[in-house]
């Protein structure tokens, strides 16, 4: 079992927890991610790390209430214990020799791009970060990304920050003024790493995209995770979920995503209804939901 050492509520709908799990805490790199199941009846569900501390031998993971599992972890308390938690799985985003990096988070994305660019920030890159919320009562990480890196750009869908637009628009900025990017890297949305790519296409900045599909098993046998890049297909769980973002097919990659939403929102609906009339009960059989796969 693993023990739950902190809980704690970022925003309404997110949720920051601290696991406790030794042995992947030893080997865990930015980008790799973690299977967890919260007890027999449960769905395994991917969550890539947002911060490691191997000698308190924890795991910093941070996701969104948005599916059947993720509401019922969510409520879960410190005291309590997930079932499974195995990792690490994927591949470590190749950060190596890195010296000028723009780190580029979209909403819950934000949480794994904060442990690339601490990453690329403790091995003395310049590391810009943009990241982008619909409004500021959803701004992520926003100290701990001042501490770990050159400078920080926060945008807002709506303005509310003071800062109104894309991610794109600031990057565009950025190159604009002469930033001399060797890499690009966006954690988000997939229709935003479509435009963070080809933002950077015409200028050859090399750009790394995490991609975050359906998965099951996460170890490459159901092919559920399967993103076509170039003329070929790889399995994101263990190929990925890294890829050259001028590559990835992102409209055939939000094709598949879309095959699942109408489950989701079910699922969804049947899980919401579930953790209402249940409390924080966590023995039950759980409701299956894609929206609970790969979230962060
Ligand atoms: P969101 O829809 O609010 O978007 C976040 C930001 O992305 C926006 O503020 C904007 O700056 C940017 N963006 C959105 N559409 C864009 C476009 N067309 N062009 C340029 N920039 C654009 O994000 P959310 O509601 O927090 O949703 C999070 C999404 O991120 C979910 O779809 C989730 O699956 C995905 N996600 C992906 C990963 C990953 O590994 N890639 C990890 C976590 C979450
Ligand atoms: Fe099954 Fe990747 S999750 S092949």
């Amino acid at each position: 079992m693993y023990a739950i050492e902190k809980v704690e509520a970022l925003n309404a709908e997110v949720t920051r927890m601290v696991v406790h799990a030794p042995a992947i805490a030893r080997k865990i790199k930015p980008g790799q991610f973690i299977m967890l199941r919260i007890d027999e009846q449960g769905e395994r569900i991917p969550l890539t790390m947002n911060s490691c501390d191997p000698e308190a031998g924890t795991i910093t993971i941070i996701f969104q209430a948005v599916g059947a599992t993720t509401m019922r972890l969510a409520q879960m308390r410190v005291g309590d214990a997930l079932l499974d938690f195995a990792g690490p799985l994927g591949k470590p985003t190749e950060l190596e020799g890195v010296k000028r990096a723009c780190v580029i988070g979209g909403g819950l994305g934000t949480a794994i791009a904060y442990s690339q660019a601490k990453w690329l920030h403790d091995h003395g890159a310049e590391v810009d970060v943009i990241t982008g919320f619909r409004n500021v009562d959803l701004v992520l990480l926003e100290d701990e990304i001042n501490e770990n890196s050159t400078r920080q750009i926060i945008m807002t869908d709506d303005g509310s920050n003071g800062n109104k637009g894309l991610v794109t628009a600031a990057l565009q900025q950025c190159i604009d003024e002469g930033a001399d990017y060797d890499l690009v890297l966006a954690v988000g949305p997939v229709i935003m790493m479509k435009f963070v790519a080809a933002t950077t296409k015409p200028y050859g900045i090399k750009t790394l995209v995490s991609m975050n599909p359906l998965m099951i098993d996460g170890t490459g046998m159901c092919g559920g995770c399967r993103v076509k890049v170039g003329d070929e297909y790889f399995h994101a769980c263990v190929d990925g979920p890294d890829f050259d973002g001028h590559l990835v097919d992102y409209d055939d990659a939000m094709r598949r995503g879309v095959m699942y939403r109408s489950f989701e929102s079910s699922a969804r609906e049947a899980a919401a209804g579930k953790v209402a009339s249940e409390g924080r009960t966590c023995g039950d059989a759980a409701v299956s939901s894609g929206d609970d796969h790969k979230e962060a």
